[in-house]
């Protein structure tokens, strides 16, 4: 008699890669998060006591990481000048310190890395603490060195992250960050207590909505993947907050299938991306809801009709409820109604799974995607 007894496969619990683990657990990487930082509509970040003047000292931030985290970076953008009316600049770390950045005591740079060892991210930390900056790091993990290299700490609560590809930390990176933009547009005076506590109230529904998605589409995008699998270039498009989710579906998606995948500004189609329109050639694309800004939403849903008369195969990414985008699109992934700045958190689940669902498709593994790793301590 012997009992068959797989250890990885008991970490993975249940799940067939560490990836499709971590998938499931993107509503508790930000309900995690969240918890003990938001009472009654009020945003407190126990760790950043007592840092009140440092935050009231500042006059721009810098944000600056690498892969995944540098879009997380690029979405954390928006809410943090939306709500405390800072300047922000997101850079690559690796680009960050190889130039003469104009920085001092009055710059707030924000690292952001899951690993907290990732190189480039540690010595671009260390050259903006040397040029006398200020320095907050948002780490997925306890006691790593770049959250000791820095003034403040901003932990997410994403648990291990295994799978090379990132996928938790990311939505985990996002919800830090726009606590952290809560909380500095607050001290400052910059966004009002009850548009913080809306704002706080949608965070805290964020989790569910991810749930939702989960148990909703999953099935039927792996499915729709697996259709894809002999697909060759894939495209993204995004506007506004749907920018970096396109970068980011692009990501995951070459990191872990190794087809071709690029991501583009919407707004950027005439300037060069529609030449690489032709028949058949899958483009998604995040559509920002109508609600928020009519204006963006046609503007996108014309970029869909454009290049859907030259041929692409689109499936858009589009709120429970938008019929504009039915004529035009190939399949319609859904995401149920969140506030503008709330709908990236939702709109890379799809893609997320959907790159896993490729990989799965073709074979490959989705954890130990080649030529990868999953921190980069070498420079
Ligand atoms: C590597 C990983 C990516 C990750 C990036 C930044 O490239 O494969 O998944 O986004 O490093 O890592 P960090 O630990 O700094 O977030």
């Amino acid at each position: 008699f012997e009992v068959m007894w797989d250890a990885a496969a008991a970490d993975k619990g249940g799940w067939p890669s560490f990836m499709a683990k971590e998938v499931s657990e993107e509503p508790e990487a930000v309900a995690n998060t969240l918890r003990g930082r938001i009472h009654d509509g009020v945003v407190s970040i126990p760790e950043l006591d007592g840092l009140d003047d440092l935050f009231r000292g500042i006059d721009r931030i810098i944000v600056i990481a690498c892969g995944t985290a540098a879009y997380a970076g690029m979405v954390g953008k928006y809410a943090l000048e939306q709500w405390t009316r800072l300047p922000v600049d997101v850079e690559l770390a690796h680009e960050f310190r190889y130039r003469d950045p104009v920085i001092g005591p009055s710059t707030l740079v924000v690292s952001i890395s899951q690993s907290g060892e990732t190189m480039d991210t540690l010595m671009a930390v260390k050259f903006a603490r040397e040029a006398g900056a200020k320095t907050l790091s948002i780490c997925n993990t306890q006691g790593a060195t770049i959250p000791r290299e820095s003034d403040a700490i901003v932990y997410t609560h994403a648990g291990p992250e295994v799978a090379v590809a990132s996928t938790k930390a990311f939505v985990a990176q996002i919800t830090a960050l726009y606590l952290l933009a809560l909380h500095v547009g607050r001290l400052r005076g910059a966004v009002s207590a009850s548009a913080v506590e809306e704002l706080a109230r949608e965070l805290e529904a964020v989790p569910s909505k991810i749930t939702w998605i989960l148990e909703n589409d999953r099935a039927r995008i792996e499915e729709f993947a697996a259709w894809m699998a002999d697909t060759r270039s894939v495209l993204f498009l995004g506007r506004h907050v749907g920018y970096p989710i396109a970068l980011e579906g692009a990501l995951k998606l070459k990191e872990i299938t190794y087809i071709h995948a690029e991501g583009f500004a919407a707004g950027e189609l005439k300037h060069g991306p529609i030449a690489l329109i032709e028949p058949g050639q899958p483009v998604f694309v995040i559509v920002p809801s109508p609600r928020a800004s009519a204006l963006l939403h046609a503007k996108v849903v014309s970029n869909i009709q454009e290049i859907r008369a030259r041929g692409a195969r689109v499936i858009a990414v589009a709120e429970e409820g938008d019929a504009a985008v039915l004529p035009f699109a190939d399949e319609v992934l859904r995401i149920p109604l969140a506030g503008p700045l709330f709908e990236p958190l939702l709109a890379v689940v799809p893609l997320h799974i959907f790159a896993m669902g490729l990989a799965g498709a073709k074979g490959l593994d989705v954890d130990q995607p080649r030529n990868l790793a999953k921190s980069v301590t070498v420079e």
